[in-house]
């Protein structure tokens, strides 16, 4: 499994020969000028709320790939008016896709679409395949749920918000690693806006005093777990 980092909470997941692009904010980041949505791959697009920060590129990358948009039933209904095809999921519920198993878990946090109408409920995703297992937290607070996930499977690969103010930061990022028993972390959601702007070194020194590592990665870079 690849994971490329697309800047924000955007990533490009490339797992059994499908490309799953999460949370696409990619046009309108200053900081991920170098991604080119226009020859970006999709099979699939997973949204984890409905914040413009999440989804301003969806459509656009849909319609272009074809893609089929998963997220909440609100959202999927959403773009479904759009012409976009979509499946719809709740949380606690897992489907056997063709790239992987794929539960929708709890998140902490807020989903309204940038017109103020209801997002439904944010979540983020556990993705369960042959060649790994990572959870997608999606904007969350740190939650006693995550300790279910620990309970569902091993995880080889956390990705957690670590930009705070909107989200857990490094501290309480560090304690979710520990509730999902993982020891490796990619974070994402930090720097994008002054809001969320985070020492780097600072943050993976604090994870190693726990014994954990931090993954930073450049927009544009990926790691293969
Ligand atoms: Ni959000
Ligand atoms: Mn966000």
């Amino acid at each position: 499994m690849k994971i490329t980092f697309l800047g924000h909470a955007s990533l490009l997941i490339e797992v059994a020969n499908k490309s799953i692009i999460v949370d696409p904010f990619i046009s309108a980041n200053e900081k991920a000028k170098q991604i080119d949505i226009n020859s970006l791959k999709a099979d699939y697009i997973l949204l984890t709320h409905a914040h413009e920060d999440h989804i301003l590129d969806a459509e656009f990358i849909a319609k272009k790939t074809g893609a089929i948009i998963v997220s909440n039933f609100e959202i999927v209904s959403h773009y479904g008016k759009l012409g976009i095809k979509g499946h719809p999921m709740n949380h606690g519920g897992t489907w056997n896709f063709d790239f992987g198993r794929l539960t929708m878990v709890n998140a902490i946090h807020s989903s309204s679409f940038p017109d103020g109408s209801y997002g439904g409920n944010p979540a983020g995703f556990v993705l369960e395949t042959k060649e790994g297992n990572i959870y997608i937290a999606g904007d969350t607070a740190l939650t006693l749920d995550m300790k279910l996930i620990s309970i569902q499977c091993r995880l080889n690969l956390a990705i957690l918000p670590i930009g705070d103010n909107f989200t857990m930061g490094v501290d309480f990022a560090i304690i979710a690693a520990d509730f999902v028993e993982a020891d490796k972390v990619l974070g994402y959601h930090f720097d994008t806006f002054g809001y969320i702007e985070i020492d780097h070194d600072f943050a993976i020194q604090k994870f190693k005093t726990k014994n954990k590592e931090l993954i930073i990665l450049e927009i544009g870079s990926s790691i293969t777990i």
